[in-house]
């Protein structure tokens, strides 16, 4: 068990993700152990693996050796990870990913296929999360008329719909201005306290960094420094 008081919620064990053979080493043995409820950010140069790292814990990747634990449990037990994930994880990406032609309420809406909801719940928690997001009145928008800060907003509201226990976002705020982004960053850790999902952050802006509970820096696809968390 971690040395952490509070529950492991994911944890890796000389994590390794290699490409190309082994030409690519992009993770070269990650440990790490974050803890139920934490607010991580995972920090670092351009091809560090920070991207790779991000995929192995939401099982959209699986690992060349070693392995991931979920409340202790290997992924690689896990025989449905598309399930795994519309139950569990909630992805948010640099570059929104959201599909074109849908609308705002549309995009919330995707991830809830995989529950057993009526199309009236799916909408009224759609709206619901709009409106958590501060946009109840742009349901009916598709993406292109949008702002980037607008549709990074769709798209967090997006990745809570399932209710998931790990929020991962992968430079959440890379396309933004400074005053979307830090609005972004808000946003994120309101919804964090809020709801005490766990959620890990990467991100090269050390201001943002700077208001999770934890920074974990990486550099050629290993953990540099992990400073005891508060
Ligand atoms: N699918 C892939 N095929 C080959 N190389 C990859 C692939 N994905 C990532 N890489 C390489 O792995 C390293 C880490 O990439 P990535 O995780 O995207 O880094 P970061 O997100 O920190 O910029 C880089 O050298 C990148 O080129
Ligand atoms: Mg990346």
């Amino acid at each position: 068990m971690p040395d952490d008081s509070r529950v492991a919620l994911i944890e890796t064990r000389d994590l390794r993700r290699s490409f190309d053979g082994d030409r690519v080493q992009a993770l070269r043995g990650i440990n790490i152990t974050i803890g139920e409820g934490e607010s991580v950010a995972v920090a670092g140069p351009s091809g560090c693996g920070k991207s790779t790292f991000l995929q192995m814990l939401g099982a959209l990747d699986e690992p060349t050796a070693g392995d991931v634990l979920f409340r202790g449990q290997s992924l690689r037990e896990i025989r449905d990870h598309s399930l795994f994930r519309a139950h569990t994880i909630g992805f948010i990406f640099q570059s929104f990913h959201l599909l074109p032609t849908l609308s705002a309420l549309e995009n919330v809406q995707m991830p809830m296929v995989e529950m057993a909801w009526s199309p009236k719940k799916r909408r009224a928690r759609a709206v619901e999360l709009l409106d958590a997001v501060g946009l109840g009145e742009r349901g009916s928008h598709l993406p292109r008329e949008l702002s980037g800060g607008e549709r990074q907003r769709v798209a967090i509201a997006r990745s809570l719909a399932n209710g998931p226990k790990l929020l991962l976002a992968d430079e959440p705020t890379g396309n933004l201005d400074s005053t979307n982004a830090a609005q972004i960053i808000d946003l994120l850790l309101q919804i964090h306290r809020e709801q005490r999902m766990t959620i890990i952050i990467v991100t090269h802006d050390l201001a943002i960094a700077g208001r999770t509970d934890r920074i974990v820096r990486m550099l050629d696809g290993q953990i540099v420094t992990e400073p005891a968390s508060s």
